[in-house]
């Protein structure tokens, strides 16, 4: 199948002569339909830096990024909103992320603002009231503000922000990192069925190789800004190739609760 998403030689250097620092080094990853890649390094490693530019927010010192054949930073800005609506990003901080003056269905249907033929009025609030319970949480919610709901409810909300454009890749930068582990284990849960249902595709970027176990089709390990280690989850995890991998897995105990009934 044809990749959704290509990054090819991606490489972003920040600071000049002496000083630079290679937040990512020739870093290469696909990613097909309905795939769930884990992302996963030490802190400084370059998975945030990946994530910004497969979202458009920065631009590569080198590299390409292909999006459905349409290489990101070849695209007009015209053209570039429009292919943004087929990505979206999940946060760490399901504090910091949602604005606490406005009210839930005004934060979902923010990313809207991007399509002037999207719906509004009565169908908007119907459509963030269907997505709202796809992410298990009510209709009635958009009604409420974010510091009524706990921290796993509000990243259920940054999910449901993330889908109402009806992307088809999602970035999830630590986005249960934050999170207790009961309620990491129900957000990734929710991932999963997602991709079950819709298709999605998904780059899960985690520092806990623990939680790549339990979602993850495929894994790229990074170091310093370079892929190590790249192949399917239970392989990589089972057999790591590099100690590097070895050291990161011993450190994280493997969560090993949702069981592996969503693994293709
Ligand atoms: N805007 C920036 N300016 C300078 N250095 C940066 C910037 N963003 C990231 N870096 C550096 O790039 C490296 C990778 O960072 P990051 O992508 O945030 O890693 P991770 O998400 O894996 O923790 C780190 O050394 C970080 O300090
Ligand atoms: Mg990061």
């Amino acid at each position: 199948m044809a990749a959704l998403l290509e990054v090819q030689n991606l490489s972003r250097h920040f600071g000049l002569g002496q000083g630079v620092v290679k937040a990512l080094d020739d870093v290469s990853i696909s990613l097909t339909k309905g795939e769930i890649l884990g992302v996963v390094g030490e802190s400084g490693s370059g998975k945030s830096t990946l994530a910004r530019i497969v979202m458009g927010l920065d631009q590569p010192t080198s590299g390409r990024v292909i999006m459905d054949r349409q290489d990101l930073f070849d695209l007009s800005p015209r053209d570039l909103r429009k292919a943004r609506r087929n990505f979206q990003m999940v946060f760490q901080d399901p504090y910091g992320s949602l604005d606490p003056r406005h009210r839930v269905g005004r934060i979902i249907a923010e990313p809207l603002h991007l399509d002037p033929r999207a719906p509004k009025g009565a169908a908007r609030r119907d459509m963030v009231g269907k997505l709202l319970e796809d992410v298990g949480l009510s209709a009635a919610d958009q009604d409420r503000h974010p510091h009524e709901f706990s921290g796993g409810q509000r990243q259920r909300i940054a999910v449901a922000r993330a889908l109402i454009t009806k992307p088809r890749l999602l970035v999830a930068d630590e986005a249960t990192s934050a999170l207790d582990l009961t309620v990491q284990k129900q957000i990734l849960q929710l991932i999963l069925d997602l991709r079950d249902e819709h298709g999605i595709s998904v780059l899960f970027i985690t520092h806990n190789i623990g939680v790549v176990d339990e979602i993850c089709d495929t894994v790229a390990v990074m170091q310093n800004g370079r892929l190590v280690e790249t192949g399917p989850a239970r392989q990589v995890l089972d057999h790591p190739a590099q100690s590097y991998t070895r050291r990161l897995l011993a450190a994280e105990p493997r969560l090993d609760v949702i069981g592996r009934r969503s693994r293709r």
